[in-house]
């Protein structure tokens, strides 16, 4: 196959390198994926103002996201099982994501640790955390952040309970797999895979067996979450756990207007207006559709950054036009991580630099920090 020349061509790759019960975890939204479809399509339905005869030398689409600067504004989302798309996937993102310049974010449910991810980067990343009932490894988990240099923390909010995932449960997802005549069937099928995975020890919960009490084997994502996120977190715990992290703050998940004023009073350097990628309440709206309402709340108040549906260059402009400072994305990357480990992840970011730079110049603007809804066709 020819190199891929978008995140499309990167997702249909990685859909022939990656066992299905893991490529449908990626790429799959909660019931009807409705949210899902719409975090993608709502993007289509923004349009672009085309200008002409405008100097497009010098182009920059060097920015800051929460202060740290980015070479553009997007970073990694935090995705759980990643390295489970590719052996040692969340090393190899990271290394990635730490060349092109942009910030990588390890969720607390990857398969590579903490501690994996700072032994094989020289620059901090950042660490999302999912708050547990068990406040004692919250606390550790924090801990583990601070020491591995960890240069922001993202608190999840969207998923106190886990939203329910058809193709999840159809398949048995599980971390390690399970060995029934189905799962080695979709391994077998993936000789590429299985050859990478067998040469790493890493395959299950990095950040959570042997640290969390009680937990030696963690295969069931869905029970391990039922049983330990805490399903009554609250404002009041959002102040705590900034208060026990003490650095830069970012809450995820924030997709209602009464949401993000409170969220701006907590005093957090960011909020990403998110829906989990569709994969937490069916039915809620597009992430991009609810930026402009977000911004004109809170913009004044507090960074706002977008994930959500960016498949491209021309998504991530479109989100900087509606006022994001940044975005995230998650599957694109994912799916270069599948189709071709770490060059895939480089490039899925130099697919979306590279659209991002040429939609810049032929929407007639040359730095990333100009842009404005004025790009954007009424
Ligand atoms: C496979 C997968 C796993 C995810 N795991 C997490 C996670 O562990 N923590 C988290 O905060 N968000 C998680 N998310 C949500 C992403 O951080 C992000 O919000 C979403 O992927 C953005 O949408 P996009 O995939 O369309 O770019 C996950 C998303 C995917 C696709």
């Amino acid at each position: 196959m020819a190199k891929p020349l978008d995140i499309r061509e990167l997702k249909a790759l990685a859909k022939r390198r990656v066992p299905k019960m893991f490529f449908d975890y990626a790429d799959s939204g909660a019931w009807t994926e409705g949210t899902y479809r719409a975090n993608e399509t709502d993007f289509h339905d923004i349009k672009l103002r085309q200008r002409v005869l405008v100097d497009m030398t010098r182009r920059s689409l060097a920015t800051t996201m929460i202060g740290q600067p980015v070479s553009m504004p997007v970073a990694l989302a935090p995705t759980g099982l990643t390295g489970m798309q590719h052996a040692d996937g969340e090393m190899l993102a990271a290394q990635a994501a730490e060349a092109f310049g942009v910030p990588f974010t390890l969720s607390t449910m990857s398969i590579c640790s903490i501690e994996d991810v700072a032994s094989v980067t020289t620059k901090p990343f950042w660490f999302q955390l999912y708050v547990m009932r068990d406040r004692d490894f919250v606390k550790n988990l924090i801990d583990r952040a601070k020491a591995a240099k960890c240069s922001a923390l993202v608190l999840t909010l969207d998923l106190q309970i886990l939203g329910q995932r058809h193709k999840d449960l159809r398949n048995g997802l599980s971390a390690p797999p399970k060995f029934t005549p189905k799962h080695i069937w979709q391994m077998a099928t993936r000789p590429l895979w299985c050859l990478e995975m067998l040469k790493t020890q890493r395959r299950s919960f990095g950040n959570i067996v042997g640290h969390a009490k009680n937990v030696s084997d963690l295969s069931s994502l869905s029970s391990w979450t039922a049983e330990q996120f805490d399903p009554q977190l609250s404002w009041e715990n959002v102040a705590e756990i900034k208060e026990m992290w003490g650095g830069p703050l970012i809450l995820k998940g924030i997709l209602d207007v009464e949401d993000a004023k409170m969220a701006a009073r907590t005093g957090a350097d960011a909020i990403i207006v998110s829906n989990h990628g569709g994969r937490q309440l069916d039915g809620a709206r597009s992430s991009i559709s609810m930026l402009p309402r977000i911004v004109d709340a809170v913009g004044d108040q507090i960074e706002i950054h977008l994930d959500g549906g960016i498949r491209s260059g021309q998504d991530v402009l479109k989100a900087i036009a509606l006022g994001a400072k940044g975005t995230y994305i998650g599957r694109p990357f994912l799916y270069g991580l599948g189709a071709m480990g770490k060059d895939g992840v480089t490039l899925a970011l130099e697919i979306i630099r590279k659209e991002l730079d040429i939609t810049m110049a032929l929407c007639g603007k040359r730095d990333i920090s100009d842009i404005d809804r004025d790009v954007i066709s009424d």
